[in-house]
């Protein structure tokens, strides 16, 4: 029988599937309690996370005897692969198993932010009638969406936008214009330049890496098409927020989402505040409950599968 410690939260089936065959520790709090944490790991054969819990450093050191780290979603951003493998364990994400949820909260938000007329409640509660102010949205069906990174997500994006009628186009670091993920998905290949330059929606989905640490900028913002929204689902540190807070002022974009931030949780940003047209979330574009359950039910399978 094997140990294996859940550091953050879980599925409470997908853990019961692991606790039937191993002994195991889930303490979906054990992420804010680093000490706790350390002594944990030098015990278990099998750690899994989320993205809070950073491992990396003391932690990798600790994992001694660990053999495989289970990652409940997909970014490995909070996680030194290398020094992992290094030691010989096996690190598994949970690959494509929230696209879904991604891909659905890209496509709401895309709507939400063109149309532009779902912010008038407290106005109308107050006795306000802002028809006119809220008559010039704009429909979905039509414009054109650039998606850069077509992974998991990206892909999934582009079937529901496609079933929206929007014109996809798409560009990936590591794929060529003809590589035939694009067209089976019903986008064209675009360069980068091009995509900003063209869309009338840019949703992002890259990991974050040293190419895409900055790659949304303020220059890079700013070539992009007046009034157009911005979605960035990806990682912090990939989208300059303050920039798009400032572009959202002056209206050079129209609209734009943000689900993750430089320093989650985000602190308390006054510069937010009087933005148009701007929805935040706390990182939850991924969290739904049938990802949560098909997320952590891979996991599951897929570390049982490791310590076989
Ligand atoms: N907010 C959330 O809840 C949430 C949930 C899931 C994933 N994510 C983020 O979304 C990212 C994408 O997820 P995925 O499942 O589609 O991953 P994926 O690995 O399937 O796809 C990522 C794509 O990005 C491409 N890419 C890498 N560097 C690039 C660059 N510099 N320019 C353009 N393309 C580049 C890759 O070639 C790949 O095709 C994850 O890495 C993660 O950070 C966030």
């Amino acid at each position: 029988m094997a140990r294996i410690v859940i550091s953050e939260f879980m599925d409470e089936r997908a853990v019961g599937q692991l606790s039937s065959l191993h002994e195991v520790l889930y303490e979906p709090k054990l992420v804010d309690d680093p000490a706790r944490l350390l002594d944990a790991a030098a015990a278990c054969d099998a750690l899994i996370v989320r993205n809070r819990t950073q491992v990396r450093g003391e932690l990798v050191a600790a994992l001694g005897r660990c053999r495989v780290l289970g990652r409940l979603g997909v970014g490995l951003d909070n996680i030194d692969v290398g020094a992992c493998e290094a030691r010989g364990m096996q690190v598994i994400p949970a690959t494509g198993a929230n696209a879904l949820s991604v891909a659905e909260y890209v496509i709401a938000a895309s709507m939400l932010l063109l149309r532009g007329a779902f912010a008038s409640t407290a106005s109308m509660a107050q006795g306000g009638w802002p028809r006119t102010a809220l008559g010039n949205g704009r429909e979905t069906a039509g414009k054109t969406l650039g998606i850069i990174g077509f992974g998991s997500i990206g892909r999934t994006v582009a079937r529901l936008a496609r079933g929206l009628g929007m014109e996809v186009i798409a560009f990936d670091a590591v794929m060529d214009a003809g590589d035939a993920a694009f067209s089976t998905a019903g986008a064209a290949f675009a360069g980068l330049d091009e995509l900003v330059r063209r869309s009338d929606v840019v949703t992002l989905h890259v990991p974050l890496v040293d190419s895409t640490r900055g790659l949304f900028n303020a220059p890079r913002i700013a070539a992009m098409k007046k009034g157009a929204v911005l979605i960035n689902t990806s990682r912090g540190h990939i989208v300059d927020a303050m920039a798009v807070a400032a572009a959202l002022k002056s209206g050079a974009l129209g609209g734009a989402a943000i689900d993750v931030f430089d320093v989650e949780p985000l602190p308390a940003s006054p510069v937010f505040e009087d933005c148009p047209n701007l929805v935040l979330t706390p990182h939850v574009s991924g969290v739904t409950a049938e990802s949560n359950e098909r997320v952590s039910f891979l996991i599951a399978n897929k570390v049982l599968e490791a310590l076989r």
